[in-house]
């Protein structure tokens, strides 16, 4: 779709008196898939142990023989570059008894030496030394490499899948590779990163991603100042991934705290226009700009917590010299997260009380529903609990 038919698709979400002709009534999102133990299992297990998920940044281990040990996904993965610049990723384990090869958050070297009983790896996982070999008269070395994770990248971006049959990761993100190459992520540097630790279970979060419904409220001295969310056009894409575009308010609008940063030349109307937002399926949210893009990343840590990690990418960031804009953007865009994180543990404690027993959801909310069409394709309809299935009704909704 081209900017003149975008365009005209905000204007008129702007001035529709009701959903389009023939959307249909989104039936209500049963609550027990946000507190249900079975299905949080069902959903960990054929979810999100087996989908695309962000990892860590090529400029975070620019050296050969960097690694990074990445807990987010549940299983403890190092992320290396090996001695040829390629990006790898093993499960942080040893193979003789399970003890951990890396203890720190990141570092440097030539191979892992287990701090156990001392068996050591080189950099492409192979096991090359074991101590006492003469008691292991029978041990295939050969037989005991590291257990590689698939590791592939978006531009500097590196993802990781713990499912060895998934499709590859460009495949996966279908139509979003070619609006991706706009923003030249293999240019695109990293500036930082925080995490935060909230009480609340994963989807209610990503959830507040995923619509501008409530910008009026939550987001009325912020967001709600430039943005018309009436405005805002939904894309679905095919296994869960979806974008929103949401117009400025005032068209000639640029954020004054941007001005003077380095911009990527190749970023294209909309984006640079408007605030589009994409979601690669199931935790990667990006809104981005020609001066820099937040990355934001949603991982379940217990049924009902969670961790959102927010990660800065911009064009030309010099880490010694950051451009002075870096430190109040950043700080502007975590008030904003907090206007988002503020009502989270509340809401956790309600969803787990009698008192809630489902969302119905409107039009706008559309691509929550979509999401959790797509959560159910993937655990599998005959495995879901009773009553906790959603019924499709997006499908001819989903666009190429
Ligand atoms: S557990 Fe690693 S060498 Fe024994
Ligand atoms: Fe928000």
């Amino acid at each position: 779709m081209d900017a003149a038919q975008l365009k005209k698709r905000m204007a008129e979400e702007a001035e529709r008196r009701e959903p389009p002709a023939g959307f249909p009534q989104l039936p209500p999102i049963p609550a027990g898939r946000y507190v249900d133990d079975e299905f949080l299992r069902m959903e960990r297990e054929f979810m999100w142990k087996r989908a695309w998920l962000y990892a860590c940044h090529a400029d975070q281990i620019p050296e050969p023989g960097d690694w990074m040990l990445v807990r987010n996904t549940g299983s403890p993965i190092i992320i290396l570059r090996d001695l040829s610049g390629e990006f790898r990723a093993y499960y942080n384990t040893c193979q003789h008894r399970g003890a951990p090869l890396v203890t720190e958050d990141s570092g440097n070297g030539r191979g892992f030496v287990c701090g156990y009983h001392g068996w050591s790896y080189t950099l492409e996982g192979k096991l090359v030394a074991v101590r006492d070999k003469r008691d292991f008269p029978d041990l295939d070395m050969s037989c005991h490499s590291l257990r590689s994770v698939r590791c592939e990248t978006i531009g500097k971006l590196i993802f990781v899948n713990e499912d060895p049959a998934a499709e590859p990761l460009i495949d996966h993100i279908g139509s979003m590779a070619s609006e991706f190459e706009q923003f030249e992520f293999e240019r695109l540097d990293f500036v930082e990163s925080r995490t935060y630790e909230v009480e609340c279970n994963v989807k209610v979060l990503l959830d507040a991603f995923l619509e501008v419904y409530h910008l009026k409220s939550i987001h009325q001295n912020s967001v709600d100042r430039f943005l018309d969310y009436r405005g805002m056009t939904a894309t679905l894409w095919p296994k869960g991934h979806s974008r929103m575009i949401t117009p400025n308010r005032r068209p000639d609008w640029q954020d004054p705290g941007t001005i003077g940063m380095p911009k990527l030349p190749n970023v294209t109307e909309i984006p640079r226009d408007n605030n589009v937002s994409y979601l690669i399926y199931p935790n990667f949210v990006m809104p981005p700009s020609d001066s820099g893009i937040p990355l934001l990343h949603f991982w379940p840590t217990g049924p009902d917590t969670c961790r959102v990690v927010s990660t800065w990418i911009a064009p030309e960031h010099d880490r010694d010299n950051p451009h002075p804009k870096w430190e109040e953007r950043t700080a502007n865009w975590e008030r904003i997260l907090y206007e988002d994180l503020q009502f989270a543990p509340q809401i956790q404690e309600s969803l787990q009380s009698p008192g809630f027993v489902g969302m119905p959801l409107n039009y706008q909310e559309r691509r929550i529903y979509h999401w959790h069409e797509e959560l159910d394709r993937r655990i599998g309809a005959n495995r879901i609990p009773e009553g906790l299935a959603v019924k499709p009704v997006l499908q001819d909704w989903v666009e190429a």
